[in-house]
């Protein structure tokens, strides 16, 4: 039997009427904040991802599916067809077992011979400047954009991380000029946050929030941070033993138990803010108190992205156990210049949707429409008349499900039952000849005769 891979997974009923109304209510939110809808590739040069979220973040150098395109689709799939295994996944790169880890995805978007060097996106926001840039969009002042989509990391699967997942992700970015770098805009999309798990009836969220300073506090607090890093990341992990080296910030991101205690003593960003970065987070938090948000600072958030700057935050929610991040983001003032494009200070967020959807779950219940009615044709020639009738139901907004002539009229019942509709609705011949029909109510089981015309407000009615 053909599975689906590892670490993805099929989005099945119920669960998907969940998934719908979670992003309707986000795009009906998303509408009163005034932001658009952009659809960018889900994948692209791997420049971009190495450029824009940084080659040493874990995302960059060990989870992208990176593969070279320069020959045609039919003939790699020829050639890697018979060598099903470790031969095969090396060359299609990132399909190998856990120990055969892909190699790291380089930035050199060209090697001779290979062809492009592309990627499925691990993230929205750097595709998003991409297209900010291409497509010069400065010239409409603020850009409030929104997104929602797939997003691929080759990640140890467990729950709520797949390798395949969904965000729902929003972008504000513009020149300064349109106000773009205001804190007013990181408080804006925080409250807009708070209002949008409120509305989707999530509780018991915590929002923590950080300041990681612009690049010049960045290069102090790296310098500070080599410095206590030199007598003790002989005990740490190798990979904080690189960190130490190439980028010591990322220390924070280690999830080694046995490192937390060491890293507990570093130094942290909050103490080398300079006076516009640290005047920028007291705005941004004074804004959210005024406006009744509640907030947690943690001066360990550094995200694990490199593209941030200033204002860094998370939402993190208890139900979710240890991936409890339900969502992500802040600003990345110098983001759009790594790029290759102009100045343009953002700020966004990404909602992981499958861990929202997973916060949701409990309340679940008065999310799903199950059907009004049942509509059974009885007996030969009636699959038309019950056509008929169910066009005319759905036309005022019923939920409708259809049955068969073939069916008796026990199985009708049964079918309808099981699909949890209110009524039953019998089109038999007599009914159709007298054009008014038996309708039963199924948890009462009360059966009454209603003529054509009255159907429609007699079931809806029963609300
Ligand atoms: P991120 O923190 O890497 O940020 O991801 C955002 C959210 O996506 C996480 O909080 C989590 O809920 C979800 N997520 C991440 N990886 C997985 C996974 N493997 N399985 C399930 N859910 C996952 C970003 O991606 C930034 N682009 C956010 C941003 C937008 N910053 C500024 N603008």
């Amino acid at each position: 039997m053909i599975k689906a891979v590892r670490g993805t997974r099929d989005l099945l009923p119920p669960d998907t009427a969940l998934w719908n109304f979670v992003e309707s209510a986000v795009r009906g939110v998303f509408r009163t904040y005034n932001f658009q809808e952009i659809r960018t590739p889900i994948f692209e040069s791997t420049e971009l991802f190495a450029r824009g979220v940084g080659e040493e973040t874990d995302v960059v150098s060990k989870e992208m599916y990176t593969w070279f395109d320069n020959r045609g689709p039919r003939q790699e799939f020829d050639e890697a067809l018979p060598k099903v295994g470790r031969a095969a996944a090396r060359m299609i790169k990132g399909s190998g077992t856990d120990e055969d880890r892909p190699e790291v995805a380089r930035p050199a978007s060209t090697m001779e011979g290979r062809g492009d060097s592309l990627t499925l996106r691990p993230e929205n926001t750097a595709g998003v400047v991409r297209a900010y840039i291409e497509h010069k969009l400065w010239d409409r002042g603020l850009n409030k954009l929104y997104y929602i989509g797939p997003q691929f990391r080759r990640e140890r699967p467990q729950k709520g991380r797949y390798r395949q997942f969904y965000q729902i992700g929003a972008e504000v970015i513009g020149p300064a000029s349109a106000g773009s770098e205001s804190p007013a805009r990181d408080a804006e999309v925080l409250e807009m946050l708070a209002t949008l798990l409120d509305r989707l009836g999530i509780t018991g969220w915590n929002l923590e929030l950080n300041s990681v300073g612009c690049p010049s506090d960045r290069a102090k607090f790296n310098e500070a941070l080599r410095l206590a890093l030199q007598p003790v990341v002989g005990k740490m992990c190798t990979d904080c033993q690189r960190r130490a080296v190439t980028n010591p910030l990322r220390v924070f991101d280690c999830k080694v138990p046995e490192d937390q205690p060491i890293i507990e003593t570093l130094p942290r960003i909050s103490q080398f803010l300079d006076e516009p970065c640290r005047t920028h987070f007291e705005a941004v938090k004074g804004i959210l108190k005024s406006v009744g948000v509640e907030f947690r600072e943690n001066d360990r958030l550094v995200r694990g992205l490199d593209y941030y700057t200033r204002t860094a935050f998370e939402f993190t929610h208890g139900a979710l156990g240890a991936q409890n991040a339900i969502l992500g983001g802040g600003r990345y003032d110098g983001l759009s210049e790594a790029l290759g494009g102009p100045a343009a200070p953002g700020i966004g967020f990404a909602i992981g949707e499958d861990r929202l959807v997973m916060s949701l779950k409990e309340t679940a219940e008065g999310v799903l429409r199950k059907p009004d009615v049942y509509v059974a044709p009885l007996g030969a020639g009636m699959n038309s008349e019950a056509a008929r009738l169910a066009r005319e139901l759905r036309r005022h907004d019923l939920v409708v499900d259809l049955g068969d002539e073939t069916f008796r009229l026990k199985k009708s019942f049964e079918a309808a039952t099981k699909a949890g509709a209110k009524y039953i609705l019998i089109v038999g011949e007599n009914e159709v000849k007298a054009d008014a029909f038996a309708l039963k109510n199924l948890e009462s089981g009360q059966q009454v005769s209603i003529p054509r015309a009255e159907l429609a407000r007699k079931i809806q009615a029963a609300g």
